[in-house]
């Protein structure tokens, strides 16, 4: 069951809820005989007239009431309801070894709400896929039994739990590969050396003949965080890692089938997506997309068309979520605009899928709220602030101050500094 809220008909309805279409997902649960799980979706209706809810949304809720059936009703934004807000993958290299530890329970646990979306850090989906020191894994039993009490820790305060999938492709070096080996990309150009900080490696471009096994990879993944109890994955198709060095034109340098057109560019990410609804069920399935970054050198020409074209085809899959970085994000930096900018430029893509459409990226309370009221998003994923704020949708209910977060202490490997000893409201 996903972004649940049992919302009084009398709170104040404006423009927060899934995408109208969301409903295709219950038709979709409906057709496949689990007609207990048919929940009415919170759908805006612009029926309350100045803000203000009136008589007719009783008749229209409660002809819509069956006994034990759920309903949501519209929220009003980010600081009325936890879910609208969204916990942002954020890399923590607190797993050591690969292998997520207890610690991680209480940091996701902490930041847990009732139908609140938690989305896990980024984690490889096999031993190719790493790069970065202590980084979570799920492609060993080892890796799924590690994740299972974190996700029961985050079940049990009734939070909605995904996990993010990654393979970094040529984002890594030799010391992370198996046997000391090129990390493997769609091209073999590299990540120029010293950039972050980091001598990576020189990639080894992917064979046609390969790519089925990385799809296949994806999907034992995907498997594998199911069992371990997740609600569902996030593709992590963002920020310069494997898929979208397939996305990016300045990247992707192939000539086969996996390169070239944009349709071309595409496949790989959605031949995953494709493999993992099939696997787990597309309602199972989000993906995460930033055609405007160029970190890590992934850069395209047009990324207009290309989060268009992507959002148009994810249609066809029927998949839970897309999440969008806004263009102000580069990886985990946002650059300075004025403050409350808010230049829709996801809108077209927002339009254009037909589920639920994440915004993510330099976003504040007021930010927030002004995107879920202009209807620009249904949820806003926040990152930084949501590190150092285990109680942000508190805080954002109450409009209360906010603890500043710490870079330094956001990628070591202490179990509890900068990680789970940020302070709750009244401890603060
Ligand atoms: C410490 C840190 C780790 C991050 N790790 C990930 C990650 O694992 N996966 C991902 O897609 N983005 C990652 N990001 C990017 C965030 O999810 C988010 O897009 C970015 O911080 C901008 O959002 P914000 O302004 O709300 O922080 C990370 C950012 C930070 C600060």
């Amino acid at each position: 069951m996903l972004f649940v809220l049992i919302a009084p008909v009398s709170s104040t309805v404006s423009a927060f809820s899934l995408h109208p279409s969301a409903l295709c997902n219950t038709q979709a649960r409906i057709e496949r005989g689990l007609a207990r799980l048919i929940v009415l979706a919170p759908l805006t209706r612009n029926r309350s007239y100045g803000h203000v809810p009136q008589p007719h949304a009783a008749v229209y809720y409660s002809q819509r009431t069956t006994k034990g059936g759920l309903l949501i009703a519209e929220a009003t934004g980010i600081s009325d309801t936890a879910q609208g807000i969204v916990l942002a993958p954020l890399t923590r290299n607190r797993s050591y070894n690969n292998v997520p530890q207890p610690h991680a329970a209480v940091y996701y646990s902490q930041r847990a709400t009732k139908g609140g979306l938690l989305i896990a850090e980024a984690t490889g989906v096999s031993d190719t896929a790493q790069g970065y020191p202590h980084t979570p894994g799920i492609w060993t039993k080892e890796h799924v039994e590690a994740w299972k009490p974190i996700v029961d820790a985050v079940h049990q305060k009734g939070g909605v739990f995904f996990l993010q999938m990654w393979h970094v492709g040529r984002v890594s070096t030799y010391d992370f590969q198996p046997n000391g080996q090129a990390p493997v990309s769609s091209t073999d150009k590299g990540v120029t050396p010293s950039l972050e900080g980091v001598e990576w490696s020189p990639p080894r471009r992917l064979r046609k003949d390969e790519v089925p096994g990385i799809v296949n990879d994806f999907r034992l993944a995907a498997r594998n965080a199911i069992e371990a109890g997740f609600d569902g994955v996030e593709i992590h198709g963002a920020n310069g890692y494997l898929i979208e060095q397939f996305l990016k034109d300045q990247v992707n340098d192939r000539t086969d089938e996996y390169g070239g057109s944009l349709e071309n560019r595409c496949r790989f990410a959605l031949e995953i997506v494709e493999a993992l609804a099939n696997e787990i069920g597309s309602h199972r399935v989000g993906i995460r997309l930033s055609p405007y970054s160029d970190f890590m050198e992934a850069i395209d020409s047009d990324p207009d068309a290309l989060g268009l074209y992507m959002a148009n085809a994810l249609n066809k899959f029927n998949i839970q979520y897309l999440h969008m970085i806004e263009p102000r994000v580069v990886g985990a930096r946002v650059l300075q605009g004025p403050e409350d900018e808010i230049p829709h430029r996801l809108l077209p893509m927002r339009k254009a899928f037909k589920n639920t459409f994440i915004a993510a990226g330099g976003y504040n309370r007021s930010k927030g709220n002004r995107a879920i009221a202009d209807d620009y998003a249904d949820l806003i994923a926040f990152g930084r602030l949501f590190l150092a704020n285990p109680d942000l949708p508190r805080r954002y209910e109450l409009d209360a101050p906010l603890n500043k977060y710490n870079r330094s202490t956001f990628y070591i490997s202490d179990p509890v500094v900068g990680y789970t000893d940020y302070p709750f409201l009244e401890e603060a």
